[in-house]
């Protein structure tokens, strides 16, 4: 299941971020790849240190403050944010993201990907989020502000950015729901009560679907 979700960032808090990245020193992204990723991308990396960890937490409570990703990724872990940069033809060829990943504090699984967009569409060309799968690829290229999360399991690149600059965080979640096709269950009977409950409040319905929701999640979830 793919998910855009827009607006996760405030026009504020995109321009508070993209201040903080005017102050930060980048290096070379191939340093934060795996070793056959490392083949394929060419992309700056804002360095470790007081910026990205000022910016990821920014990035990173918005993430979590959202309702719609909280119901469409179920996050146990969420790895920092890493700040990408792309110019002058760069891109990110095609590639799988590691399955296990180093926190702070241990391993993760990457369950879901994400991409927070934090460049107008309008002041880059290319530079959209490719990915890949049977039936073709699909294309992504959303307003600052905005996030895309997908399945960790697939193929997928970059585009060269071939004019001005794109600027993007990037994350993984371990979730509480390890199987996609669980969590697209979840995510629309979550999104159905929802909507019923927007419509006539507290029925009869909506707790039935509440409650075969927190039991599927139940059934389901990882702790
Ligand atoms: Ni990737």
């Amino acid at each position: 299941m793919i998910v855009c979700i827009a607006d996760v960032l405030s026009a504020e808090q995109v321009a508070e971020v993209r201040e903080l990245l005017a102050k930060g020193s980048y290096i070379d992204g191939k340093q934060t790849a795996g070793w056959h990723a490392r083949l394929v991308k060419e992309n700056s990396q804002l360095a470790a240190g007081d910026v990205a960890t000022r910016a990821s937490t920014i990035v990173h409570n918005a993430l979590m403050e959202s309702a719609v990703f909280q119901a469409a990724v179920r996050p146990r872990h969420l790895r920092g944010m890493l700040f990408s940069r792309y110019s002058g033809g760069q891109t990110y060829g095609s590639h799988v993201d590691d399955a296990l990943m180093r926190t702070g504090s241990g391993t993760m699984r990457s369950d879901v990907s994400m991409t927070v967009f934090l460049s107008d569409p309008e002041n880059y060309t290319g530079g959209e989020l490719v990915i890949e799968g049977p039936g073709g690829e699909q294309t992504y290229k959303l307003d600052a502000g905005s996030v895309i999360t997908y399945p960790s399991t697939t193929l997928h690149h970059v585009a060269p950015v071939t004019s001005g600059t794109r600027e993007v965080a990037v994350s993984w979640a371990q979730s509480f729901v390890r199987a996609p096709e669980h969590r697209e269950i979840l995510f629309d009977l979550d999104t159905a009560r929802r909507s019923l409950f927007q419509r006539e409040g507290k029925s009869a319905e909506f707790d039935q679907l509440s409650k075969s929701h927190a039991n599927l999640l139940r059934m389901w979830a990882e702790t």
